[in-house]
């Protein structure tokens, strides 16, 4: 399969990367680095990108940025972020890469812990992974030509403890390779409109 991965670099993206590479054509994508560039944040940028990368079988996104921030101190556009990059980026990585996508492609995209088991200063990744959880439900039943979509969304990684421990006390972090896994079940398998949770 021909697989574009969003975000190859990341600490998600990278475990994504090493598990499908081992039996796929892992074309890799970030924001500055990989073989292409995107900006998610950008439609424009998502066009230009499939433009430069052609049809392909699988889309993952192992992208997303949100606010984090004490909910005292949040305002209306410290949501601007999550919206316009984790939430809108990641579907409009559907909405236009629909277009470029073979017939039954699958797109995988990342929503997380936080809607499910909040932390302080996490009211917008929340809310960002409860609506990605919903639209992936949502979109799969109205998905033309065996396309499929799910969500993979992963407690936090045993690879990001160094900076996120302060923020997930009490939490049992999960490896990446693990993660990684549940990116195979959703491009490999035969699923549509999963969440499927890691940890
Ligand atoms: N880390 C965790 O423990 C964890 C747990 C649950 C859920 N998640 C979710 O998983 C996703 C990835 O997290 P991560 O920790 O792996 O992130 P990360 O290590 O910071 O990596 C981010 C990746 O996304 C790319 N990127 C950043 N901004 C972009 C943009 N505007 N457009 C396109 N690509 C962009 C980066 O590319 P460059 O390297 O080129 O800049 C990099 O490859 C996020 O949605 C996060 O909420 C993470």
């Amino acid at each position: 399969m021909k697989i574009l991965l969003i975000g190859a670099s990341g600490t998600v993206g990278s475990a994504v990367a090493t598990e499908l590479a081992q039996r796929h054509d892992v074309v890799r994508i970030g924001r500055n680095s990989g073989d292409f560039q995107v900006d998610i944040a950008d439609p424009a940028s998502i066009r230009q990108l499939f433009e430069q990368v052609g049809r392909f079988d699988a889309l993952v996104s192992a992208v997303g940025s949100v606010t984090f921030k004490a909910l005292g101190e949040m305002a209306d556009n410290d949501f601007i972020l999550g919206l316009q990059n984790k939430l809108m980026g990641q579907v409009n990585l559907l909405l236009i890469g629909r277009e470029f996508a073979n017939d039954g492609a699958s797109f995988t995209l990342t929503s997380g812990v936080l809607n499910r088991d909040p932390i302080r200063m996490g009211a917008s990744a929340a809310m960002v992974n409860g609506a990605l959880d919903a639209f992936v439900r949502a979109a799969a039943i109205e998905l033309p030509r065996g396309l499929r979509i799910n969500a993979v969304s992963p407690t936090v990684l045993e690879e990001a403890m160094g900076s996120y421990a302060p923020y997930f006390r009490g939490y049992k972090p999960v490896p990446a390779a693990d993660v990684a896994l549940a990116y195979a079940k959703s491009v490999e398998g035969l699923q549509t409109g999963q969440v499927f949770i890691v940890g």
